[in-house]
């Protein structure tokens, strides 16, 4: 088991590699020894800032009758339409969004069911207000009763408060197109992924007899990706989600025996907050290869919404090379020096593809011919961390030995816990998210909910514009 246990390696953070400026020395490592420890005795004695829920730090040890039973519901939902539509958005979307991403094939909509040894394929909405977007799916739908599988669709609409806008509108227009064209029998189609006994959308479950599966009261939305939130979604696609649970646990039992210092959670947290406080805040989340995006962009979510509070916190960004080495790679080499690099690499791929020999070598790429392109984009990553730090660039790598559901659920455990102790270091709540709730308030407000009034009245009484900065 131990060779498929991910790894940081934070060489490029030390002062050795990339200078004393850029570089995080041994004693300031040292000197949070003792917070970190505190940290650690709150965690485990599942004590958080502000009394916030815990609770993702047990979901590795869910039951596994929970498991089965969401394998059978994701069983159920493939067996009665070939598409499959999940609705929500932040937390309720991005965590199942980056496990289907990372372990199933990139174009596996494209494929036939057979090809998906019947899984269904998968579309995201509900996680924006975009008319395009609607439009673009209800037209895939049917009008009527298909009579082929093919076109039969089904629909999971994911969301812990009920409330949240852009999936309840989602939800609305597609159960109207549900209810047009399977008539009463529609409610078996239909998941809903919510609170145990609170909201509007527990409601409708429970009145409308949709399947109801439960977000755990004390685990919060960004971390709920190892609940049915991620958990389901990602079975229907055909996901191991037994593996992402190992993986979780694997991580969790393996922190349990580290000193903060050795444990690659409170490390990285602890690197990331000491670069932060040394002018360090832009925090470029890099996945080599296309699987990772996903997860970087996950984590994104994670860490903005954790951290951003209170005039501090990190702003993440996330990125894809050797993609994005044509774009932002010129400033992350040459631009301020106020970024860290965290780097998504995967050590194996197990369907590598090699580079053919060229008898004409016309493009002049022999040199390279028998090599694989994953030791090339390996050779790629070295390079340009290297370049990074003779610059005094620093970065840290998070290895995956191969991408498989059992990593992936070790790195999403990682990432969770290292937001947490970062959060406790940075002495603000990571659990919460009060910023989010002002657009919302006057977005409501604009839209004429009876109890935002005030705020419609507040915009309406806002300063006026001036016409001169409009040209
Ligand atoms: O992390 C969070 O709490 C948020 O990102 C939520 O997940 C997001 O706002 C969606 O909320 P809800 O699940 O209530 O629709």
């Amino acid at each position: 088991m131990a060779e498929m246990d991910i790894r940081l390696d934070y060489h490029y953070m030390s002062p050795e590699a990339v200078g004393a400026a850029a570089g995080i020395s041994r004693e300031s490592l040292a000197a949070l020894e003792e917070p970190l420890r505190n940290v650690q005795q709150l965690i485990q004695e599942r004590q958080s800032a502000n009394s916030d829920p815990l609770g993702f730090l047990d979901l590795p040890y869910q039951p596994v009758t929970e498991i089965s039973r969401l394998e059978k519901i994701a069983d159920s939902l493939a067996a009665l339409g070939d598409r499959h539509i999940v609705l929500g958005i932040g937390g309720s979307y991005l965590g199942a969004k980056a496990v289907i991403d990372a372990l199933t094939d990139p174009f596996r909509n494209e494929r036939s069911r057979r090809e998906r040894q019947g899984r269904p394929r998968i579309a995201f909405e509900g996680n924006n207000l975009d008319p395009a977007a609607m439009q673009a799916l209800l037209s895939l739908l049917p009008t009527e009763q298909p009579d082929d599988l093919d076109r039969d669709f089904t629909l999971n609409v994911i969301s812990k408060s009920g409330t949240t806008l852009e999936t309840a509108l989602a939800f609305r227009i597609l159960r109207q197109r549900m209810l047009q064209v399977y008539g009463p029998t529609y409610a078996k189609r239909i998941v809903a992924t919510t609170d145990a006994k609170r909201g509007l959308l527990y409601q409708q479950a429970v009145s409308e007899n949709f399947e109801h599966l439960v977000i755990p009261d004390d685990v919060g939305g960004r971390f709920s990706v190892l609940t049915p939130v991620g958990l389901l979604p990602a079975a229907v696609a055909g996901v191991d989600i037994s593996g992402l649970l190992a993986g979780a646990r694997r991580l969790a039992e393996r922190m349990r025996q580290l000193a903060p210092l050795q444990n690659p959670a409170y490390l990285y947290a602890a690197l990331q907050y000491l670069s932060a406080r040394g002018g360090r805040n832009i925090s470029v989340m890099v996945s080599w290869g296309k699987a990772l995006e996903g997860v970087a962009m996950w984590y994104d979510q994670l860490c903005a919404e954790s951290l951003g509070k209170e005039g501090g916190g990190r702003i993440p960004i996330s990125a894809v090379n050797t993609r994005d080495l044509h774009a932002r790679g010129q400033q992350l080499q040459q631009g301020p020096r106020n970024a860290v690099i965290t780097n998504l690499a995967i050590d194996r791929h197990p369907d590598d593809l090699a580079v053919p020999c060229d008898e004409g070598n016309s493009d002049q790429l022999n040199y390279v011919a028998g090599k694989t392109l994953g030791q090339i984009l390996q050779r790629a990553r070295e390079a340009t961390l290297y370049a990074y730090a003779r610059d005094g660039r620093p970065s840290l790598t998070i290895h995956l030995p191969e991408l498989n559901a059992f990593t992936l659920g070790q790195l999403f455990y990682l990432l969770e816990v290292a937001t947490l102790v970062e959060g406790h270091l940075c002495r603000i709540n990571p659990l919460d998210q009060p910023g989010v709730e002002d657009y919302k308030s006057f977005m409501f407000g604009l839209l004429g909910r009876p109890d935002k009034a005030h705020y419609l009245k507040e915009f309406a009484e806002r300063p006026a514009a001036d016409p001169a900065f409009v040209i």
